[in-house]
């Protein structure tokens, strides 16, 4: 069997790779280690948390006393966990650097004892190049992180890729780009949106609205992660992009729209400092392996409002009972100048 460790698995991306993984490999045993932060659920892995080939750790990837043996018996490491809200980086940063940057040094330093270890998978961000005003970030380009969430997730990155150059480890890193799918926390744009609107609440808009991301279907994401565990080549970076580029007042018309709800939802809020008007992510190295999108954007958006409208079991118990959701929200969207 081949031993996998994915970090931050009860989290969005983590909890789709995860599913995605037990499916796609009969000899993949699969370890879970979460936090379980206000960001990390059971719930998203409740259909998989007790398969047989599945083992869910509830703990720090900073308590090296319990991440150090998981990654030293793995063969695979997938790195997912993180601080991952630009907005809350904004407000506070500490656990950003605690966890983005620490974080993945204790698991590097884990990966340094891993006798069988073939991949180390270092999730990065598009938002480690910055702002691009045009064309498209190739993997050579400069950092110009901007946010405290980027800035940390840069640190990593580059982290990951020294402990490649300097002890020869399997290490690659990933830059994707906004993901959406199933089981997003909703704090994140699309779900917040989704969710606002079918209780007809405002869908607060920063600034003017023309802010651009390119959208990536989660389920996408994980088949690329899944080809470069195989075809990548060590100490490399490869973007991960949708090419779907859309303005966020686009997006929004689209989410209100599919859900039949009128405009007058769109409420115009002040802008996230230092908002990063658009990312966009030449992905030419991914796909000369083989990697294409498969997911249309306009269908993917559909399929995830229409998730979200048939599991309310999922969203509403953070939105609506989660004290740690309220005060969130109320610091972002009402206390905020
Ligand atoms: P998420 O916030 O939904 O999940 C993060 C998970 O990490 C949670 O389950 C949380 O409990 C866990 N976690 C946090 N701190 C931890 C700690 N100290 N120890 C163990 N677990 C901890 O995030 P996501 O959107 O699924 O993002 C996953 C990864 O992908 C992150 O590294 C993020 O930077 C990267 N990424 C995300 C996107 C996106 O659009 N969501 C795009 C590109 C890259
Ligand atoms: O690009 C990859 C990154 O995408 C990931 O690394 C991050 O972890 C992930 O959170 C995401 O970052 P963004 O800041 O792009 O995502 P968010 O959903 O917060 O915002 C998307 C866009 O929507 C952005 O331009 C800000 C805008 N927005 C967001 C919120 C939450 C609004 O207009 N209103 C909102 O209430």
């Amino acid at each position: 069997m081949v031993e996998v460790l994915v970090t931050g698995g009860a989290g969005f991306i983590g909890s789709n790779f995860v599913r995605y993984a037990l499916a796609a490999h009969p000899d993949w045993r699969v370890t879970t280690l979460d936090k379980l932060t206000y960001a990390g659920r059971r719930d998203s892995l409740r259909d998989v948390i007790n398969h047989e080939r599945h083992a869910f750790v509830h703990g720090d990837i900073l308590d090296a006393a319990l991440s150090g043996p998981l990654v030293e018996r793995s063969n695979i490491v997938v790195h997912f966990a993180a601080e991952t809200h630009v907005d809350r980086s904004i407000m506070a940063a500490g656990e950003f650097i605690r966890t983005d940057v620490e974080g993945t040094f204790v698991l590097l330093e884990g990966a340094r004892r891993a006798p069988g270890l073939q991949r180390f998978v270092q999730i990065s961000t598009d938002e480690v190049y910055g702002s691009v005003a045009a064309g498209a970030s190739r993997e050579t380009d400069e950092l110009r992180p901007r946010n405290p969430y980027s800035a940390s997730k840069a640190g990593a990155d580059r982290l990951a890729y020294s402990y490649w150059a300097t002890y020869n480890l399997p290490v690659i890193v990933t830059r994707a780009s906004n993901n959406y799918g199933p089981y997003q926390f909703p704090e994140k744009v699309i779900p917040l949106f989704v969710t606002n609107a079918i209780d007809d609440l405002p869908v607060p808009l920063y600034g003017d609205g023309r802010n651009v991301r390119d959208w990536l279907h989660v389920l996408d994401h994980c088949r690329a992660i899944d080809l470069l565990i195989d075809a990548a080549s060590n100490g490399e970076v490869y973007n991960i992009g949708g090419g779907n580029e859309v303005m966020n007042v686009d997006l929004t018309h689209r989410i209100l729209e599919a859900l039949g709800k009128p405009a007058s939802l769109i409420t115009p809020v002040p802008d996230r400092p230092g908002h990063d008007r658009r990312y966009c992510l030449d992905t030419a190295k991914l796909r000369s392996l083989g990697w294409s999108p498969r997911i249309a954007f306009d269908e993917g958006l559909r399929e995830t409002v229409d998730w979200y409208r048939a599991n309310e079991w999922w969203w509403r118990p953070i939105k609506e009972q989660d004290p740690r959701f309220k005060s969130y929200y109320e610091a972002q969207y009402h206390t905020r100048q």
